[in-house]
This record gives structure tokens, sequence and C-alpha cells, in this order.
């Protein structure tokens, strides 16, 4: 049986990954030890994600293991010599980054360090996947022109008509605390593919969600956009007029590119990894479609001062990874997610 090590198994790609690997007939070990909560307090819990897996998913394994504490990762990957790595374990958010700086990079940066040399003396053979994300752009693509249309921002630039590709340049912008520390990660990860010639890649995402989202407002943004609608909280918009624009990918859709890469792995790789122009909205069109879906009114407060960094218009550029992985595509869209990330809240909060 092919053995498969899932850091973050509690979150929202996580425990995606468990279930698309474990259906695949791998067996699953899965790391996490539900630092969200300490983050993001009681919303952020992921536990019951873990009991979830547990109780469904024979060929799972979970180890309550801190992926900062370096000698357990090397007994656990020692231990398992896993055929294939996936790590989505992270500390998720800017504004909570700037607050705890030292645990920020402790998880980010550290943590993403003690696995891969882990990896590296354990199975270097091994596929190695690291969720990293698109702020290593930093503030970069808000120097992008822009044309503001009735709902949204707008690329104005034909070149950037599907979107941001990975040569774009990650140097020399704001990142906040968690770009950078995720920068460190993302470069430490391409490090120990090209240096050690490891099968690695480095997922840039855009906006990942579903609805094993335990969204915050720190984190999270349609998962938690759909519980304000639901449960008629307020959701507060931080500046550019509400049209700022975010691509969105399903975590079903995450796990197939990453079932890919495992398939046919290549070595120090970079994807930008999102929902792309087809999947793109913003916070004012999110507003419009779970209105259609729930049938309630948003209610919402508009704060005229964005998050710091926060991108106006951010699409990823899909095209590198369907040329690389020809039978991959978007197979959840807009609507379909939105409806799914619905059903899971109204069942989590009945
Ligand atoms: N969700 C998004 O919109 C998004 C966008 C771009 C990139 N990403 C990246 O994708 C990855 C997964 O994101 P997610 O949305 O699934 O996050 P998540 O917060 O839902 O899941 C992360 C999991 O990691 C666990 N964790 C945190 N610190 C840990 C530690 N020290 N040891 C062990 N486990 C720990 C948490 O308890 C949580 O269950 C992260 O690297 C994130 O930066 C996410």
């Amino acid at each position: 049986m092919r053995k498969l090590l899932v850091t973050g198994s509690s979150g929202l790609i996580g425990s995606e990954v468990v279930t698309f690997f474990s259906s695949d007939g791998w067996e699953v070990n899965g790391v996490d030890n539900n630092m969200r909560k300490d983050f993001f307090g009681a919303q952020g819990d992921t536990s019951w994600n873990c009991d979830r897996l547990q109780e469904r998913i024979k060929a799972f394994r979970h180890h309550e293991v801190d992926i900062r504490d370096r000698s357990r990762v090397l007994d656990i990957v020692t231990e398992i010599r896993p055929d294939a790595i996936v790590h989505t374990a992270a500390q998720p958010s800017h504004d909570l980054a700037a607050l705890r700086p030292f645990d920020d990079f402790d998880v980010n940066a550290v943590g993403t360090l003690n696995l891969l040399e882990a990896a590296r003396r354990a199975c270097p053979e091994a596929p190695f996947v690291h969720m990293s994300t698109n702020k290593v752009y930093g503030d970069a693509p808000n120097r992008l022109n822009l044309v503001e249309k009735e709902t949204r921002w707008e690329y104005a630039d034909p070149e950037y008509a599907n979107g941001i590709k990975e040569s774009f340049s990650i140097d020399n912008s704001m990142h906040s605390l968690f770009g950078a520390s995720k920068v460190a990660a993302d470069v430490l990860v391409q490090e120990y593919g090209r240096y050690f010639q490891i099968p690695t890649c480095c997922l840039r995402g855009g906006c990942l969600t579903g609805p094993n989202h335990s969204g915050v407002e720190l984190h999270g943004f349609l998962s938690y956009l759909v519980r304000c609608n639901l449960e008629g909280r307020t959701y507060k918009v931080f500046g550019y007029k509400g049209k700022q624009v975010r691509d969105n990918i399903h975590s079903f859709d995450v796990a197939q590119f990453m079932d890919q890469f495992i398939q046919a792995p290549r070595v120090a790789e970079v994807y930008n990894l999102g929902g792309g122009r087809d999947n793109s909205i913003s916070i004012l069109e999110a507003f419009n479609l779970i209105e259609q879906i729930s049938g309630k009114k948003m209610s919402h407060e508009y704060i005229d001062q964005n998050r710091k960094g926060d991108h106006i218009c951010y699409i990823s550029d899909l095209s590198k990874m369907r040329a690389h992985y020809p039978k991959w595509d978007i197979t959840k869209d807009l609507r379909a997610t939105f409806v799914e990330i619905y059903k899971s809240w109204y069942q989590r909060t009945a």
C-alpha cells in the first residue's frame, strides 16, 4: 500500500487530501496539532474535521505532532517513510502574523525546513508538494494597471487577461510578515528540489475554499462570508469599494492537481494554483451569488480602509498547470462551490 504523509490534515486542504488519497487506496498519515484553534480561537477549531476523518476513513492515522518539533518530525518521517508528502500545515493569516511574528515564522518557515530536511534524510525520492501562496508576490500585483468596472476591478493590460504567471516577481514589494515567512518556505522548497534533486513543487494558492473550511474573519473569506449570510451576521468589507477580485478554487481541485504531480513529479516546480478567470469573483459579486442561493439578504459594513498589502485584483494564470498536466482542470465552478459551503455550514451550525 502506498503511504502518504499530510501535514495540516485537519484543515481545509489537508482534510481534502486525506479523503482524496485514501479513496484511491493510499494509507494516509495525518499530522496536525489543532494550532488553528490556538491562532483563531474556538471558531478556528479543526478537531471536528479530524474526528470526522478518523470515524470515516479506515486507512487514516492521525498524529498529534507540532511541525515545529524538529526531532518528532524527523522521527515520524523516518518511521513512516512515505511515498509522497503533502505539506499544508501553516499559520495562514496576514493580520495574525503581525501579532505573533515568532509563531508565524516558526510554523511557516522553520516547520517547512524541518519537514524538508526529514524528507531528504528519510525519503528523498518521495514527491514533496508544498502549499505556498500568491502572497509571495506581495502587493506587486496592485501596481498593475487596473480599470474599475461596475462590480469589480479588472486588469487593464491584455498581457494579464488570463491572470498572473509564475514568472511574476516575488521581490521588492510588501508581503506582510505572513507573506515573508511563506516566501522563505517557498524558496526552501525550491532549493531542496534544485540542490538535492528532490521532486518538489510549490503551489502558490489563490483563494482555496470548500465545505470543510473553518472560515474566520481573518482567514477563509468565502467560507466566512457564507457563514455570515446564513447566520445574519454583518460582514466587514475592508476598502477597494468591495470590488476586490479573488480567484477561488475548490479544495477537491487542489487535491486532484497534487495527485497529478505525485504521479508524474518534476523537480523544483512552481505553479500558480487558483480558480482562474472563470472562478474569479469580487466581494460585491459574492454577496449577490450567496443571496441568490440562500434567499437571505447579505448584511455588510463598509470600512474605508483596505487591509495592508491586500490584493485589489488577483487571478491566477493556470496555463502552466494545464500545459504540464493536461489531464487536470477545474471541475467545480463557483456556484457549485458556494452551494457546498452553504450546505456544510447549514449542517455544522444546525
Ligand atoms: N485557504 C486559502 O485561501 C489559502 C490560500 C493560499 C494558500 N493557502 C495555504 O494553503 C495551506 C493550507 O491552508 P488551509 O486553508 O487548509 O489552512 P487551515 O488553517 O484550514 O489548515 C491548516 C492546518 O494546519 C494545522 N497546523 C497549524 N500549525 C501547525 C503546527 N505547528 N503543527 C501541525 N499542524 C499545524 C492547523 O491546525 C490546521 O488544521 C497553507 O499553507 C496556506 O498558507 C491557503
